[in-house]
């Protein structure tokens, strides 16, 4: 689930993942793009050369630019963790969604 606010000229994309609360910002890294106006969705890893599974369901952004993919809630790229989306933690408190940012 994903939720877009903003903030004066900051936007970012709330999301659930896994019961935890983290906002996105939505600006990609790399070039510029809107990275959350893309859902949480999982990725395929490759533990072994033969191997392919699908792994961190829910859990990764995944750029609709350039394809960089970007875990959450700790915002590192898969590839390249040097390069980062920011991040914000969240909580639900009395039924609000509150972002410390
Ligand atoms: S702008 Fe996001 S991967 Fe290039």
């Amino acid at each position: 689930m994903r939720k877009l606010v903003r903030i004066g000229r900051l936007e970012l994309g709330v999301y659930n993942v896994k019961g935890q609360i983290v906002a996105v910002r939505n600006l990609c890294p790399h070039a510029g793009a809107p990275l959350c106006h893309s859902r949480a969705t999982g990725t395929v890893v490759s533990p072994a050369p033969t191997q392919r599974e699908w792994a961190y369901d829910g859990e990764i952004l995944k750029c609709p630019w350039h394809g960089w993919e970007f875990k959450l809630p700790s915002g590192e790229t898969l590839v390249e963790p040097k390069y980062k989306v920011v991040t914000f933690p969240g909580r639900i408190e009395n039924g609000d969604v509150v972002v410390d940012v």
